[in-house]
C-alpha cells in the first residue's frame, strides 16, 4: 500500500480566524477517506488549499511519485461544493476545458464519451446547452463527470465536496459505484459529506474535523452514527422526537390544476394552511423544475391557479414575494443570494418596505437588529452581519439564505434542497424553523432528494416521474423504503431493499 498524498500540518488564517489548524492527514492508493465535521470547520478550505484556491500558510502538501509506477506524478481531480463549473460554457466544453482546451482535434469524440460519462448517472441530457441552463442535479453531474474524465493513469486522487447534495439515491448509488471502482484500480479519494450514512457505506475510513482541528482519524468498522455525532459534536446524540404527523390542514393557500410547463407534463396541486407537503423524483422527473414555476420565475399554464384564496394568472416571481411567497432555491449562489452582499444585506433584501423611514431611505438602525436576531435565530456561525455572503461557510450560507426569506412569514414557503450542506444541529434548527412556519399558518412545499429529510418533515409526499404524479404516500405507506423504490419507477419488493 503506497500513500498517495500527505497533507502535514497545514495552517490556514482568514482575517480573525483560524480556519485549518496544523492538519496532517494521508491517503493512500486504494483509499477511501472521508472528512467530516460542522459547518465552518474547515472541509472546503482544506479542499481549496489542495487545488491551489487558496495559499496555505504553513505546512505541507506532498503527491506521490514513484519510479516504480514509470514516472507517474500523481493527479488530483476534484468536484467542489460550488462544482466550479463555467456557467457560460456548455456541459462539454466545460469537460474538456479541464483537459486544457476549448478547441479539441475531436469534438465529435469528446461528446461521444461527455455522454457516456453522464449516462452512468441516468438519463443522458443535452451536454451542448450552458451550464446555467442546467438544474443544480444535472449540473452536479457535470462536475462529476469532468473529475472523472481525463485519467492518465488510475493512481490519481479524486476529491469530492458534498457531491451528493442536490442527488436522487439512484445517482448517489451510480456516484458510489464509480468511485469504489476507481478506488479498486489504485486511486485515492477524498469524499466529504454530512449525510452520516453514505459516510459509514462508503468510506475506509473517517477524519473528523472540528474548528479547523483534526480531532480523529479512525477506520470506519470502528465507528458508527451516534459515535460520528459525538466526535463532529463534541457530545453525544440528542435524540428528537419526529414531528407529529397529524396536523390541522387549514384552508388552501395554493390551489393550481392542470400545472404544465417546463419539466412538468399536468399537475393538480393543492397547499393547505399548516400542512407541509414533501415533492420526490429523480433529476428529470420534474421535482426540480416545480418551484420556479410555482414562484413564477419560469412560465408555466394552468387549467386554474388560486394563491391565498385569489385568482393568480399573471405569474412572476415580484408578484409571487408580494402575495406573501417565499421561495428556497436549491441553487442558493446563483439564484438565492448577492455574494458580493454582506449577510445583513441578503437577509433584508427581499423586503425593505417595513424598514423605510418617512423620508424613504432604509431606517439603517432596524434593519441591523433585525438582521442580528436573525443570525442569532438561525445560528449563523461566525455570527458576523457584515461580512460577505460569498465568504461564509456553505452550511452558513444555507442558513442565512433561510433566515432571509422566514423573516416576511410567508403564506406560501416554497423549499428546495432546504438542508443542503447544512449541518446536524443547524439541521435541526432549520427543521423547527419549517415547522414553526407551519404552525403559523404557513403552507410549506418540501423539493428534496433526501428521504430521510422527506420522512422527518413531511405529512404527505408526492412522488413526480416524467413530469406527472407517479404517487402520494402518507400515513403507513410513507416509509423511506417505499419513497426510494418510488422515485426510481420501481414497485414495491419487500425484503430486497
Ligand atoms: N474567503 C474566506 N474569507 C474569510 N473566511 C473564510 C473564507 N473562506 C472560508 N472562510 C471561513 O473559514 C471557515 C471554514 O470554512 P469552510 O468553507 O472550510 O467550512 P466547511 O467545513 O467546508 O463548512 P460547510 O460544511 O458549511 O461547507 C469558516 O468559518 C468560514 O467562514
Ligand atoms: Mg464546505
Amino acid at each position: 500500500m503506497s500513500t498517495l498524498l500527505r497533507i502535514d500540518s497545514v495552517v490556514k488564517t482568514f482575517p480573525g480566524l483560524t480556519a485549518l489548524d496544523k492538519v496532517s492527514l494521508s491517503v493512500d492508493s486504494g483509499e477511501i477517506l472521508a472528512v467530516i465535521g460542522h459547518n465552518g470547520s474547515g472541509k472546503s478550505t482544506l479542499v481549496k488549499i489542495l487545488a491551489g484556491v487558496y495559499l496555505k500558510d504553513a505546512g505541507q502538501v506532498t503527491l506521490s511519485s514513484s519510479a516504480e509506477h514509470g514516472e507517474e506524478v500523481t493527479e488530483m481531480h476534484f468536484i467542489h461544493q460550488d462544482l466550479a463549473l463555467i456557467p457560460e460554457l456548455t456541459a462539454l466544453e466545460n469537460l474538456y476545458l479541464a483537459k486544457g482546451t476549448l478547441a479539441p482535434n475531436d469534438v465529435a469524440a469528446e461528446r461521444a464519451r461527455a455522454r457516456e460519462l453522464i449516462g452512468r448517472f441516468g438519463n443522458v441530457f443535452n451536454v451542448d446547452i450552458p451550464v446555467k441552463r442546467l438544474s443544480p442535479g444535472q449540473r452536479a453531474i457535470v462536475a462529476i463527470a469532468r473529475a472523472l474524465d481525463g485519467w492518465e493513469h488510475p493512481r490519481n486522487v479524486i476529491v469530492l465536496d458534498e457531491p451528493t447534495e442536490s442527488l436522487h439515491k439512484s445517482e448517489v448509488d451510480a456516484l458510489f459505484q464509480a468511485v469504489r471502482q476507481l478506488a479498486a484500480d489504485g486511486a485515492g479519494v477524498i469524499f466529504i459529506s454530512h449525510r452520516l450514512d453514505e459516510v459509514l457505506e462508503l468510506a475506509d475510513r473517517v477524519a473528523v474535523l472540528r474548528d479547523g482541528v483534526k480531532v480523529a482519524d479512525e477506520p470506519t468498522a470502528s465507528l458508527d452514527h451516534g459515535r460520528l455525532v459525538e466526535l463532529i459534536t463534541g457530545s453525544s446524540e440528542t435524540e428528537r422526537a419526529v414531528a407529529e404527523r397529524t396536523v390541522s390542514a387549514g384552508a388552501p393557500m395554493l390551489a393550481v390544476t392542470g400545472l404544465r410547463g417546463g419539466g412538468i407534463e399536468h399537475l393538480d396541486l393543492t397547499l393547505r394552511a399548516g400542512e407541509i407537503v414533501g415533492i420526490a423524483g429523480v433529476l428529470g422527473s420534474g421535482r426540480e423544475a416545480l418551484p420556479t414555476l410555482l414562484f413564477g420565475a419560469t412560465p408555466s399554464l394552468a387549467d386554474a391557479f388560486e394563491l391565498v384564496g385569489r385568482p393568480y394568472d399573471h405569474r412572476f416571481p415580484e408578484e409571487s414575494i408580494r402575495r406573501g411567497m417565499a421561495y428556497v432555491p436549491a441553487d442558493r449562489v446563483r439564484l438565492g443570494s448577492v455574494r458580493e452582499f454582506t449577510a445583513r444585506e441578503n437577509m433584508t433584501l427581499p423586503e425593505l418596505r417595513s424598514l423605510r423611514t418617512r423620508t424613504g431611505s432604509i431606517n439603517a438602525a432596524q434593519e441591523r437588529e433585525e438582521a442580528s436576531r436573525l443570525i442569532d435565530e438561525f445560528q449563523v456561525r461566525p455570527p458576523r452581519r457584515e461580512q460577505r455572503f460569498g465568504a461564509f461557510s456553505g452550511g452558513n450560507q444555507q442558513k442565512i439564505m433561510f433566515a432571509k426569506w422566514l423573516r416576511n412569514k410567508p403564506s406560501v414557503l416554497l423549499l428546495e434542497e432546504p438542508t443542503q450542506g447544512v449541518d446536524i444541529g443547524a439541521k435541526a434548527a432549520i427543521y423547527e424553523a419549517v415547522e414553526a412556519a407551519a404552525a403559523a399558518g404557513a403552507a410549506v412545499l418540501v423539493c428534496s432528494s433526501d428521504a430521510k429529510e422527506l420522512l422527518r418533515l413531511c405529512q404527505r409526499v408526492i412522488v413526480l416521474r416524467d413530469g406527472v404524479q407517479a404517487e402520494e404516500l402518507s400515513g403507513e405507506s410513507l416509509t423511506e423504503h417505499h419513497l426510494v423504490l418510488s422515485g426510481y419507477g420501481l414497485k414495491d419488493m419487500e425484503g430486497t431493499a
